[in-house]
């Protein structure tokens, strides 16, 4: 009996370390290696259409995906909110990368139903040739009790925005990739999104909604040759509402975030992308399924030290 006790031991123990071994190597290689090897997706990009649609595409991580997949040679559709912003990064983009074509489009994602027919007309003759989406555009609303948030139209808002704006485009652009069976869509979530996200519970609810359906669109077309990936980054260098805009090891520079995604391309269904996010993700999910009430605690007095500290700063 006690033979078999130590046996069982021991293979448990060998069985976590091979586990350990494999996550580790897992991590260097879809972090680092295989981009260098050209393993993802990038060297062959261009083969899933000559056109790319990025929404929330005028600042921090769209502006730089923009950026990004025209230095790849990719024409551009850039989807967002302010036509002056729209025009100006249009012609840095022009400006940067001769011969890539940029077309705009200026609609308000909070607006719901009604921008629909507007991005269809607009984006229909390049149906055939769109093999990139990313669904960037998000919003946040104040850090506070759900209860404390003032006004009703702001739900409706924030769920058209981060939920909709997903959804409708995937299913506008989508049939085109399936009668070409390849097509790119990656889908910008966010960490809040995964275990708790108190006083940001309709934010990380709109985000855990883009995680869902990333991943099971992915199980979806995995067979019809489009690759889909739900990308869930920590705190990156922007103006999203709360955030300081500053980088640090923790807080990359949307530049060097989109270039995490960019390597991470075809390799993982569902990844932090950058390492530092990817290791935040790792451990979270791993005391989540272990100790759930302890990160249900430090979650509330972390988030709530940082509401704080922001009510000080706008007070200030
Ligand atoms: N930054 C982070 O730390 C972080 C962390 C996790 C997840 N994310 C997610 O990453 C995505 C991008 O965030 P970000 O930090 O790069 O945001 P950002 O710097 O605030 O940029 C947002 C972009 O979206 C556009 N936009 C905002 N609201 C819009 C609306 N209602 N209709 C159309 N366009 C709109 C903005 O255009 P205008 O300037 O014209 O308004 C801007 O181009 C979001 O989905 C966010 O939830 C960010």
């Amino acid at each position: 009996m006690v033979f078999c006790v130590e046996v069982f031991g021991w293979g448990m123990m060998m069985l976590m370390g091979a586990k350990l071994l494999f996550n580790f190597c897992n991590f260097f290689y879809t972090t680092y290696l295989a981009a260098a090897l050209g393993h993802n997706l990038v060297p062959k990009i261009k083969h899933y259409g000559s056109w790319a649609v990025v929404t929330g595409a005028t600042d921090g991580i769209g502006k730089a995906f923009a950026q990004q997949l025209a230095a790849m040679g990719l024409n551009i559709v850039l989807v967002s909110r302010s036509p002056a912003k729209l025009q100006h990064v249009s012609e840095e983009i022009s400006r940067q990368h001769r011969g890539i074509q940029v077309k705009t489009v200026a609609v308000d994602f909070t607006d719901g139903n009604t921008i629909y027919p507007k991005l269809k007309t607009e984006l229909a003759h390049l149906f055939g040739q769109i093999g990139i989406l990313v669904n960037n555009v998000g919003t946040k609303l104040p850090t506070c009790p759900i209860a404390d948030v003032p006004a009703g139209e702001q739900f409706n808002e924030i769920i058209n925005c981060n939920v909709m704006s997903m959804v409708r485009l995937t299913n506008m652009l989508l049939p085109a990739m399936r009668k070409k069976k390849r097509g790119l869509i990656i889908n910008i979530g966010s960490l809040s999104g995964t275990g708790f996200s108190p006083m940001r519970t309709t934010y990380g609810a709109t985000k855990a909604f883009v995680d869902k359906f990333s991943c099971d669109l992915a199980a979806e077309c995995r067979s019809e040759g489009i690759v889909v990936q739900s990308i869930l980054p920590g705190y990156v260098a922007t103006k999203l509402p709360g955030l300081s805009g500053k980088s640090s090891f923790d807080v990359p520079t949307t530049k060097a975030y989109v270039e995490a995604v960019l390597r991470s391309l075809g390799l993982e269904t569902r990844t932090a992308a950058y390492w530092f996010h990817k290791i935040l993700l790792y451990w979270t999910e791993l005391l989540y399924f272990f100790v759930p009430s302890l990160v249900q605690k430090l979650t509330v007095s972390f988030i709530g030290r940082k509401a704080q500290m922001a009510n000080v700063n706008t007070q200030e």
